[in-house]
């Protein structure tokens, strides 16, 4: 499979690099703030991105402009709503796969955060913590938030009214539902997730930490190549593993509660 990869340059995009080259993939295009973004559609069954929103958006309004249908799989973070809408408008023509974590047990975890905001009720307050690199840019991190739009959703909430990313001075008392976001940026914390349900009497609590940015390229790895079999369309992490999980969490409970 012959892919290309903008934030060639980064952290991340050396991973992917790194990754690709050993699932036997062929690299053409290699792409960071000094190159051309058309690079990066030259002779290419998928693009992959790790770069910084500026990048994103840069490369999306290049597809929207070209109408090109090559799958692009996204793992930018910090976008905002100008880019989710230039994700659908090119998905009409165009397979776009964006998760802001690839790693599939971040994938169980959101799975299980979701169970949770269904099995427990509002009496359980939800706080998420999220613990980052020093130099990492967005607050929180965009599986934060999908962790916590995930148990927004369990609760049939709006994410909007129940977030709270805000704690300072004098604050007001802690409504009903409310999601709280805490964030950590220090050292060289590769990413850490905790989501606390906490009760009047007991509390849960339940962690996921990276501790290789492998997980993220591998998964990149592997959305590329489930991507490019798809119709035209915006995938993301669930998409890309409900046939996976489906079955597995069905057997899973029929089992459990089948146990003497
Ligand atoms: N989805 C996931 O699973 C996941 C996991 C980890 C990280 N991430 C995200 O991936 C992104 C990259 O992370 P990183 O740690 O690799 O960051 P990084 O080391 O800072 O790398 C950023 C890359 O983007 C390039 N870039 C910056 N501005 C650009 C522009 N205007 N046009 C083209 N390229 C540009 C940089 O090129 P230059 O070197 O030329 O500046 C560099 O190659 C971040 O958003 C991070 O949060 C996602």
């Amino acid at each position: 499979m012959k892919i290309s990869v903008l934030g060639a340059t980064g952290a991340m995009g050396g991973n992917v690099i790194k990754a690709a080259l050993q699932e036997g993939f062929n690299v053409v295009s290699k792409v960071s703030s000094k190159d051309r973004i058309e690079d990066l559609f030259r002779n290419v069954d998928a693009v992959i991105d790790f770069s910084c929103p500026v990048a994103t958006e840069a490369m999306l309004q290049y597809v929207k402009g070209s109408e090109i249908n090559i799958p692009l799989v996204i793992g930018t973070t910090g976008l905002s709503k100008i880019h989710m809408d230039l994700m659908n408008r090119v998905s009409s023509f165009c397979r776009v796969f964006y998760a802001p974590n690839m790693s599939f047990l971040v994938a169980i975890l959101n799975m299980a955060v979701y169970a949770f905001g269904k099995l427990l009720n509002e009496d359980f307050d939800v706080e998420i913590l999220d613990k980052h690199h020093a130099l990492k840019k967005d607050a929180p991190s965009g599986t934060a938030i999908m962790l916590g739009k995930s148990i927004a959703q369990a609760r049939n909430r709006s994410f909007d009214d129940v977030a709270n990313f805000v704690r300072y001075g004098i604050i007001p008392q802690r409504m009903r539902g409310e999601i709280g976001f805490a964030v950590q940026r220090c050292g060289k914390v590769i990413g850490s997730h905790e989501v606390s349900f906490m009760g009047e009497y007991e509390n849960i609590k339940i962690t996921h930490e990276a501790h290789s940015k492998d997980i993220f390229a591998k998964g990149a790895i592997k959305a590329a190549q489930w991507i490019i079999k798809q119709d035209p369309g915006i995938y993301n992490m669930n998409d890309f593993t409900k046939d996976l999980m489906v079955p597995m969490v069905k057997s899973l409970y029929k089992d459990f509660f089948a146990r003497s």
